[in-house]
């Protein structure tokens, strides 16, 4: 359907900054995407900071960071768990993630000042994030 729909769209000559998918069900798995290249079994340290108040939390390599906040109990804004809606718009302290090609939809500005949407990224190191 979604191939259908995006044919559609740019037929009427909508512009694809005001289209959003919502991929919900289906988990997104980084063995399924051919430019990760972390083994699966490792465990980070996540600071996740709000407003002045610190959690260490764990996050495996092959989970979203998403996935390690919401078990962790910490409230995370989200719509789409796809990277699509921008709504958990996270900042990066410190640390390294991966965030596969397919589910980048961050803004170029978002890049630059270090923002991720945690639904979609997979640390690579320890971090320190800032939420919303
Ligand atoms: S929940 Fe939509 S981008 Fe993360």
């Amino acid at each position: 359907m979604y191939n259908f729909m995006s044919e559609e769209l740019q037929k009427l000559g909508i512009r694809k900054k005001f289209i959003r998918f919502d991929y919900k069900g289906a988990p997104l798995r980084p063995d399924k995407e051919p430019d990760y290249k972390l083994p699966f079994d490792l465990s980070f340290d996540i600071t996740v900071s709000r407003r002045g108040i610190n959690k260490v939390i764990s996050c495996m390599s092959d989970e979203t960071l998403m996935k390690a906040i919401e078990r962790s109990g910490i409230d995370i804004p989200s719509k789409c768990m796809s990277g699509a809606c921008g709504f958990c718009h996270t900042k990066v302290i410190s640390g390294d993630y991966y965030i596969p090609v397919s589910r980048d939809g961050r803004r170029e500005a978002d890049k630059i000042y270090n923002y991720i949407h945690p639904c979609c990224t997979f640390p690579r190191s320890d971090m320190e994030i800032l939420l919303p």
